[in-house]
């Protein structure tokens, strides 16, 4: 078995390979537009051949001009092949041993794939194989969808809300917003960064997405205190909620429906299509006040990602 990564010569077999299983995949339509806008690239794409033949493909997500591949999209096994997750498994090694990193796993099902027998046969031999690759940390985002014949919210009558041009204001706001937070991902962080040096990459982060800086809200009541942060933003699909939170001290008083309705209310003024958000199953407070404001599950993503504190 060869071990290697795609190259152009090898498209028309690319664009052959079929996943017939209730789960997200880079079909050719998505292959072909991604390989365009260089989302995907050859050399994030690796195969295991044997005679010729692709008896498996892995293909990774990146950003447009980013070295580093941002996630495994898609784990594809020729169905001739008996031991399916051993040969996946082997494809993610080689892959990051070449890429030097772990990328999570990101899969997209519909809602209630525990009880879909094809979905959950189809999720459960990759999550074996990208354990046997390292990615043994599960999480369970939930997507969220708000459309324009939802509400409205009103303005809050607690809370003002103000820009601030200095960085270093949101880094503060940020710190304290992570405290004690229920999100996977900025709670695996704070294992092994500095609460501000943790702030300061969610800032940059932020600061990195399609969404206008200027849009940026910090929440304050009526004494002065700061509450919380709201930031309206956008991805390359369009307006997302961006991000949300709310300081230790002022959390279970229901602060987070205004902040959110400031954001839902912002978009709408814009006149948006709809906006997108995500937040973790385990983020309870925070998906359930995407329900009360009208906002509809419409997807869970699956991400599998790197303990990080194994070698
Ligand atoms: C999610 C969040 C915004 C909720 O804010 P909130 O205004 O406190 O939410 P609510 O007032 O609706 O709280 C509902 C209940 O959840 C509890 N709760 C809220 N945040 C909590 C947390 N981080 N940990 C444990 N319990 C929490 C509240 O105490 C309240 O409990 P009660 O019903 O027993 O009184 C807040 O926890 C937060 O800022 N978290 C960190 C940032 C974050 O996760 N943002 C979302 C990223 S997508």
């Amino acid at each position: 078995m060869l071990f290697r990564p795609a190259a152009e010569a090898d498209l028309d077999r690319l664009l052959g390979c079929v996943v017939d299983e209730s789960i997200s995949w880079a079909h050719p339509d998505r292959l072909l537009s991604f390989l365009e806008s260089r989302n995907y690239r050859y050399d994030r794409i690796w195969l295991a051949e044997e005679n010729g033949e692709i008896l498996a493909r892995a293909v990774w997500w990146g950003f447009a001009g980013e070295e580093r591949p941002l996630a495994l999209d898609c784990v594809y096994v020729h169905p001739s092949v008996e031991d399916r997750v051993g040969l996946a498994g082997e494809l993610l090694r080689h892959a990051h041993a070449a890429f030097g990193r772990t990328p999570e796993y990101h899969v997209f099902v519909s809602n209630g794939w525990r009880e879909d027998p094809k979905a959950s046969a189809a999720i459960a031999w990759r999550w074996e194989a990208a354990g046997r690759a390292g990615l043994t940390e599960e999480l369970e985002r939930l997507r969220y969808a708000w459309t324009p014949g939802s509400p409205v919210p009103e303005p809050s009558d607690r809370l003002v809300f103000r820009g601030d041009d200095d960085d270093e204001v949101f880094v503060d706001a940020f710190r304290q917003v992570a405290e004690g937070t229920l999100d996977f991902h900025t709670r695996q962080a704070l294992m092994t960064m500095d609460p501000v040096e943790q702030a300061r990459e969610d800032v940059r982060d932020n600061r990195s997405m399609r969404g206008d800086r200027s849009w940026w809200r910090l929440a304050y009541d009526k004494s002065g205190d700061l509450v919380g942060v709201a930031l309206p933003s956008a991805n390359d699909a369009g307006p997302v909620v961006g991000y949300l939170g709310v300081v230790p001290a002022h959390r279970g008083r229901g602060y987070v429906d205004e902040l959110l309705g400031e954001i839902t209310r912002f978009h709408a003024e814009r006149g948006v299509p709809g906006i997108m958000a995500d937040t973790d199953a385990g983020n309870v407070p925070m998906a359930r006040a995407f329900e009360r404001a009208g906002y509809e599950n419409v997807s869970v993503r699956l991400v599998l990602s790197a303990d990080p504190g194994a070698a």
